[in-house]
């Protein structure tokens, strides 16, 4: 897909039920159509279409994923929208996803065989979730974490989360937790999850052309007041950018803008 990729990038958007007819996004084309439209408005210039993989209800598989992909594009380009639409999945974290991931069964993130969005159930952390990251990592995939913040488990233990990124992981907060709109232990979940730099991308979760719609610009303005314009670039557009383009992200970017912590700035003044 690299030779589609359309230059030059605003915000990417790395999770979004775009496809009509195949899970729980978009129900129609014309749907699809005008998400994009709020997607372009808003300033997004690409994005992935993340089915459903494995989720107990829906199974959208790589080759499913590619064919669907090609034909939003062609209506996209047939109407005149500008936006550049890669395919990707939303995993499901089960036992078989690694198995489904290194017999290419399951999309990776636009299709390179680099990183792969993962989704927790809503309540808890499943038993075992640790090993099958720990067995995505060993195929030289990074899980990327979907919507930790939306994950009551996680959300009262950011720490389980931390120790995810330690071992490789990357995360990806929705933009429209940060506003407050799924409550406010998400809201405040997500304060803390990218204060404390667990967190490197923040996207739509896009579902509808109405509520939750492909907006990523008011999320990001919020990042920026609990943190700096710095980082919002780097979670809204650098970051997603070189994951799609296949590049290493450089971590060490994100230490640097986020603002230190009051407790980091006691220890070096006092060396307590
Ligand atoms: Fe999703």
């Amino acid at each position: 897909m690299s030779s589609t990729v359309r230059f030059p990038f605003g915000m990417v958007d790395i999770h979004g039920h775009w496809l009509p007819g195949v899970d729980d996004g978009a129900k129609s084309l014309e749907m699809s159509l005008r998400m994009a439209r709020i997607a372009v408005d808003d300033g997004i210039t690409t994005a992935l279409a993340t089915p459903h993989h494995l989720n107990g209800i829906y199974k959208t598989g790589a080759e499913r994923v590619r064919e669907e992909v090609a034909a939003l594009r062609s209506e996209f380009a047939r109407a005149g929208i500008e936006l550049d639409l890669l395919p990707g999945s939303e995993c499901h974290l089960v036992p078989e996803l690694p198995r489904e991931l290194a017999e290419g069964r399951a999309m990776t993130v636009a299709d390179r065989g680099k990183a792969v969005l993962v989704e927790l159930p809503v309540h808890s952390i499943p038993v075992g979730a640790s090993t099958i990251l720990e067995e995505i990592l060993g195929l030289g995939l990074s899980p990327i974490i979907v919507h930790p913040e939306r994950n009551s488990e996680l959300a009262r233990k950011p720490d389980r989360l931390a120790e995810w990124v330690e071992m490789g992981c990357l995360a990806q907060v929705t933009a429209r937790s940060c506003i407050g709109k799924f409550g406010d232990l998400a809201r405040d979940a997500s304060k803390e999850m990218v204060t404390r730099g667990m967190i490197h991308f923040v996207a739509s979760d896009t579902h509808r052309d109405r509520r939750r719609v492909p907006d990523m610009s008011y999320g990001r303005s919020v990042i920026e007041k609990w943190t700096n314009s710095e980082v919002g670039k780097l979670l809204a557009e650098t970051y997603p950018r070189d994951l799609v383009l296949g590049r290493e992200l450089e971590l060490g970017a994100l230490d640097e803008a986020l603002p230190k912590r009051r407790r980091g700035w006691l220890r070096k003044m006092f060396g307590a």
